[in-house]
């Protein structure tokens, strides 16, 4: 699909109908997902895919937002690694397997690991929400391109949702996708005029 034809037909879907969505095709979304680019390619995302919890999660999500989860047949809740030290080694214990040059492996095994402990909090969660973002947005456009409707989700209590779904408090949650068909016939949301958000200097 072309890329102006793909990004037009991604719409915040906010109900869904009985059709499941085969785990294979969530796989090959999420896969495709991680093609996104991320920081000193630290890769920090995590994706639980929900299916038996819906119901738990949907509980601890604001308002309206319940209702699409409960409609969802999966939700995917993202979250982002906060131990990104670790992260860089596992990269390197991963990748290292693969033939990492000694280059590389000393870039995730010392260098990138003394480059964050130097991180305030404020930078470690800009870092992480930023991956976190352009990592959705690939995973969203990867499903619309298999047919598959989703909407991002923000509004549900993010101090609940390791317990719900036992995930390690060492991951953070950053956002809920939810996924499944439609029978809505959704049209296109309001778009500031593009030369409102552009300044030349
Ligand atoms: C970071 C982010 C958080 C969002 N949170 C919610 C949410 O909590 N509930 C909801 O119904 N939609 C949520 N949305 C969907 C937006 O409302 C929707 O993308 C926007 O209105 C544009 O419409 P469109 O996606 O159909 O183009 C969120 C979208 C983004 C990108």
């Amino acid at each position: 699909m072309k890329f102006l034809e793909l990004n037009k037909k991604r719409h915040a879907t906010k109900r869904f109908n009985e059709k499941p969505v085969d785990p294979k095709d969530v796989r090959t979304a999420i896969e495709i997902a991680t093609l996104a680019p991320s920081a000193h390619n630290s890769q920090p995302w995590k994706f639980v895919v929900v299916r038996e919890r819906n119901e738990e999660v949907a509980n601890i999500a604001f308002g309206s937002n319940q209702d699409q989860i409960k409609s969802a047949p999966v939700t995917i809740a993202l979250f982002t690694d906060t131990d990104l030290a670790q992260r860089a080694r596992k990269i390197a214990r991963i990748g290292g397997a693969n033939n990492f040059s000694e280059e590389q492996l000393q870039f995730y095994m010392q260098n990138l690991p003394a480059e964050y402990s130097h991180y305030d909090d404020q930078q470690k969660s800009d870092y992480l929400a930023l991956n976190a973002g352009l990592v959705t947005m690939n995973l969203v456009l990867a499903l619309t391109d298999q047919g598959i409707g989703s909407n991002i989700i923000l509004g549900y209590d993010k101090s609940k949702i390791n317990e719900v779904l036992e995930i390690d408090e060492r991951f953070r949650s950053e956002l809920l996708i939810t996924v499944g068909y439609t029978d809505d016939k959704l049209e296109p949301s309001y778009r500031l005029p593009v030369d409102e958000i552009i300044e030349k200097r």
